[in-house]
């Protein structure tokens, strides 16, 4: 299979793709990235993630030329999937922008530099059988910083996490800061307490997914409200249903946290009508297999 991504202008061979050792991503992690779900080439959401980059980019002050732009990216993307054979079927976009190659130094380079801009295709399979049976997850401290709004490289606190959750065969590892459930280190959280469906509010600690945001509409389209109170660690025995959303996730039930079961130890009729509404609405206009 052809396998190009694009680097800086170019679209080459991935195996051909180098950066600098300089580079500041390499270096600091100083950069930002965005993944999107495609489906039979049409990209999910593309406004939520573009609004989003650039959101992360002015946070963290990355300046893109005139020429280049979110959308810009989608572009490159759309000639990628085509190059690659992925516009049958699912796939995904990676799109990374850092501040660039500079000797190094913590502040920023003088005179400034052109980002490096990286972007790549996957095909992706969705996790069907986990969605459906639903999955293991386990707490663990949210270590991360006050701006997990943005949504940066610098990954370490979530792979951290993420691989505790491997270890203890969990598939994702749900963040307590100040005894309050965050998100997940790769997927925002919700619970079902009491018959109200929680989520954290949208604020520096966590990142706003853009799975979450179309399940907020979603949900209203459905008459479910979204309770915006973060759900107390204490609160956790009391649940009777947890779900993670994300991209590449999609709504995904929790059965089991900590090796104690959630509710019923089965998905939750709330979490199956939004899993249900969510992936309609992801393959509506793009329905495979026909
Ligand atoms: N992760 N929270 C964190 C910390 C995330 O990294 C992600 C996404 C989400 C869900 O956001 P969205 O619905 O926009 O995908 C929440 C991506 C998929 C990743 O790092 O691969």
């Amino acid at each position: 299979m052809p396998d190009f991504v694009y680097l800086n202008g170019k679209i080459l061979p991935r195996g051909e793709a180098r950066v600098s050792v300089e580079d500041r991503g390499f270096v600091f992690g100083d950069g930002v990235y965005e993944v999107i779900r495609v489906v039979r080439g049409r990209f999910f959401a593309a406004d939520f993630h573009n609004r989003r980059l650039r959101r992360s980019l002015e946070g963290i002050r990355i300046d893109l030329p005139a020429n280049q732009s979110p959308e810009k990216f989608n572009e490159i993307a759309a000639e990628l999937l085509e190059e690659n054979g992925q516009l049958e079927g699912e796939a995904t976009v990676y799109v990374q922008v850092t501040r660039g190659v500079a000797t190094r130094a913590h502040a920023f380079p003088s005179p400034a530099v052109d980002p490096t801009v990286y972007i790549s295709t996957s095909a992706f399979k969705p996790m069907t059988r986990l969605k459906e049976e639903g999955t293991r997850a386990v707490t663990h401290p949210d270590l991360r910083w006050g701006r997990c709004d943005y949504k940066t490289i610098n990954l370490l606190p979530n792979i951290l996490a993420s691989q505790y959750a491997v270890e203890q065969g969990a598939t994702e590892a749900i963040l307590i800061r100040n005894d309050e459930i965050t998100e997940g280190a790769k997927t925002n959280v919700f619970g079902v307490l009491d018959g109200s469906l929680r989520t954290h509010p949208c604020n520096n600690h966590i990142l706003p997914g853009i799975t979450r945001s179309v399940v907020e509409s979603l949900a209203a389209e459905l008459g479910v409200e979204i309770d915006q109170t973060p759900i107390r660690k204490s609160e956790i025995p009391k649940l009777e249903e947890l779900f993670l959303s994300g991209t590449t996730t999609d709504v995904m039930p929790v059965v089991a946290l900590d090796d104690q079961p959630v509710g019923s130890g089965k998905p939750g009729p709330v979490t199956r009508r939004l899993q249900k509404i969510l992936t309609e609405s992801i393959y509506s206009s793009a329905p495979l297999g026909d």
